[in-house]
């Protein structure tokens, strides 16, 4: 089985956990990514039965939009059941690096204004420890060379993600050499003290409530301690 079939195994499943938790009153947030594509795309024929949607970014706006599912500014949602999104990695403590789509920050927001947050991944991505998958920074356009500077300091190996503007006008920096992340929390706050750095793609301080891992196997279902 490859990875895509993993991937449909895993939008599947988030499908099947979100109509069990949601009802017509219930809005859902959704992330970005080729995970949550085929997600978004199983959601069409079902799309009657919540309220509407956030969206984590414009990719993911236009998917829904496609399929004439409602879209809502978060400004304008009182409550947001469940947010499900991918990731690059998950660790055992359910925290994850994410932003391989250059979607973090919106990400990151609708993940701390969720209720619950849900990730849907393929066995790829799990991982004993965070830090192989290069960590995507987010950051002001002319703080970029100053934050790489200090990002250095802190250990790591910052790379420009060129030609790369976010929805929010900025761009990323994907930094190298952090691995093996001990204290994922730490890190997460340490980066986000660097004057310019608009987010970074640690899930650590707001990790995943349940991870849907799609494995050879069937689905695996992680839950925090
Ligand atoms: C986008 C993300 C994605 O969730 C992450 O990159 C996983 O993507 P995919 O489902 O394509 O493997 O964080 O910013």
């Amino acid at each position: 089985m490859g990875q895509e079939t993993l991937k449909q195994t895993a939008a599947a499943a988030a499908l099947e956990y979100t109509l069990n938790k949601l009802d017509y009153d219930s809005y859902l947030g959704v992330g970005t990514g080729s995970t949550c594509d085929i997600f978004i795309d199983l959601l069409a024929s079902h799309k009657s039965k919540i309220a509407g949607t956030v969206a984590s970014s414009e990719r993911t706006a236009q998917r829904l939009r496609s399929h004439g599912i409602p879209v809502y500014e978060l400004n304008t949602v009182d409550e947001m059941q469940l947010y499900v999104d991918g990731a690059d990695e998950v660790n055992p403590h359910l925290e994850l690096i994410k932003g391989g789509g250059g979607a973090l920050t919106r990400e990151k927001i609708i993940a701390a204004a969720a209720s619950e947050f849900v990730c849907i991944a393929d066995d790829s991505k799990r991982v004993g420890h965070l830090g192989n998958f290069p960590l995507p920074v987010e950051v002001i356009p002319m703080a970029r060379s100053y934050v790489a500077k200090m990002i250095i300091k802190l250990g790591g190996e910052p790379v420009y993600r060129q030609n790369i503007i976010t929805d929010n006008g900025n761009v990323i920096l994907d930094v190298h050499k952090l691995y093996p992340i001990e204290v994922a929390r730490t890190l997460e706050e340490k980066l986000n003290n660097i004057t310019g750095v608009v987010c970074n793609g640690l899930f650590a301080n707001r990790p995943a409530d349940t991870v849907l891992l799609a494995t050879l196997q069937g689905i695996e279902t992680l839950t925090a301690n």
